[in-house]
């Protein structure tokens, strides 16, 4: 196992490329087994969830070859196993979104439940509902999901709560249905809408992206194409509150502002002059940090993927903030860590309340997952001496080369093995 050691308190400087979405390359990758065509992806991240995904697809029988360092060439022409088996779902809960392509192209699936998570219960139920909906069949024996259906109906479905992998699962089992599916209340994130651009390119009838209400027209087949994954906005959020709390000037090439509205206003209330132009946004900060209270919301509101790395900025701030978390019951798990580094937080049920404290603390802390360890990470940036995180496998996760990228911009930071 490998642990970031990081030493605190030096300020950043520079600019950095942000990397492609991984929220939005898993879904991506997963749409390709709709198709019996080769489909080619560009900007897809060095990620441990991708390889996760590569491993899973590839099990099932995808040929998968990479042209250059972030595009790959997907071919799910020839299928043999229907099947996500439970050692690689456990890794990675997007994994379930294997479960629509299958069941609406072979009209079977078998799908490990994906079982706990450490931010919360993470139910499928929806998933399962919609599927449904659309006449599949389906038994859960022995954690696992049995789906079949001679060809999936449209139907209409409405999301409660509103899901991200759920809206982007019956989506794609739309695309291949038999008729008309409508789907209410869907998830209006940027990496829904990528997917739909790309199952459009495919070949698909999709209106209503990035809008409450999504209609898919089934056909009978998708098609050859070629997409581009779109930049990361939670780690360019991540990078964007660096530049806040180490009080530096970064330029973040390649991050999308449109993406980022309410996080950037918020990051502005806090004290940041952020500039934004087509192909990059410039951050500068050198003012005391403002408190800035929030809830978690759906998109297009604060993600519940930044609220981590925004508690260290409030942390760090003069004065008292509160965050309350609405879409995970159990999504504070960094919270402890961040008390040992000496930050004043205090918990009542899903909200944080916060008072700001002028210095942090090295101490040795371990990632619990992935946006918790991007809040130590952040934490260690700016504490007093040196920080171990121990269990960074969480952060190699979602964060690209996140060692790499935050020396380049003058971190003193080194990955050793525990
Ligand atoms: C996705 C993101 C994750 C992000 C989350 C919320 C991916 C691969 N992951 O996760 O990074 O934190 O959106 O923005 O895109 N729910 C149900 N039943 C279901 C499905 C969900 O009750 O069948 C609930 C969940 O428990 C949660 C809420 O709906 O309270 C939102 O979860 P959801 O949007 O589904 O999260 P994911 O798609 O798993």
């Amino acid at each position: 196992m490998q642990k970031l050691r990081i030493k605190g308190r030096y300020s950043l400087n520079g600019e950095l490329n942000i990397s492609g979405s991984k929220n939005a390359a898993l879904p991506i990758m997963a749409a390709c087994l709709l198709c019996s065509e080769e489909v080619e992806i560009d900007n897809i991240p060095a990620l441990r969830d991708i390889n996760t995904m590569i491993r899973l697809i590839t099990y099932m029988g995808v040929k998968i070859s990479k042209t250059s360092d972030n595009t790959v060439k997907i071919n799910a022409h020839r299928i043999k196993e229907k099947f996500a088996p439970y050692d690689l779902v456990k890794t990675m809960r997007a994994s379930i979104l294997v479960l629509g392509p299958l069941l609406a192209r072979f009209g079977e699936a078998v799908v490990s439940l994906p079982g706990g998570c450490a931010i919360g219960a993470r139910p499928v139920n929806l998933h399962i509902e919609g599927l449904k909906a659309m006449g599949a069949e389906i038994d859960l024996k022995n954690g696992y999901i049995h789906a079949k259906a001679r060809r999936l109906k449209g139907c209409e479905f409405s999301f409660n709560p509103v899901s991200v992998t759920g809206t982007a699962n019956l989506m794609m089992a739309a695309c291949l249905a038999e008729g008309a599916t409508i789907l209410n209340n869907c998830a209006k994130e940027p990496e829904i809408v990528n997917l739909g651009e790309f199952l459009i390119s495919m070949g698909a009838k999709i209106n209503g992206l990035g809008s409450d209400h999504i209609l898919i027209e089934g056909v009978d087949k998708l098609e050859a194409t070629a997409c581009r994954v779109i930049p990361d906005r939670i780690e360019a959020a991540t990078f964007l509150i660096a530049a806040l709390i180490t009080k530096s000037n970064l330029k973040l090439n390649g991050a999308l502002a449109e993406h980022l509205r309410e996080p950037i206003n918020l990051l502005e209330e806090a004290g940041a002059s952020i500039s934004i132009a087509q192909e990059f946004i410039e951050v500068t900060s050198l003012n005391e940090i403002i408190p800035v209270s929030f809830t978690t919301s759906p998109y297009p509101g604060i993600p519940t993927d930044i609220q981590a790395q925004l508690m260290v900025l409030n942390v760090l701030a003069q004065g008292e903030s509160s965050i309350e978390e609405t879409i995970f019951e159990n999504r504070f798990m960094h919270v402890l860590e961040l008390q040992r580094m000496g930050a004043n937080i205090k918990l009542q049920s899903n909200i944080a309340k916060i008072k700001g404290v002028s210095q942090l603390q090295s101490a040795q802390v371990m990632a619990t997952d992935l946006r918790a360890s991007a809040a130590l990470v952040l934490a260690a940036l700016v504490a007093n001496g040196e920080t171990e995180i121990d269990r960074i496998y969480h952060i190699d996760r979602g964060y690209e080369n996140i060692d790499k990228k935050l020396s380049l911009i003058g971190a003193q930071v080194e990955r050793i093995e525990s």
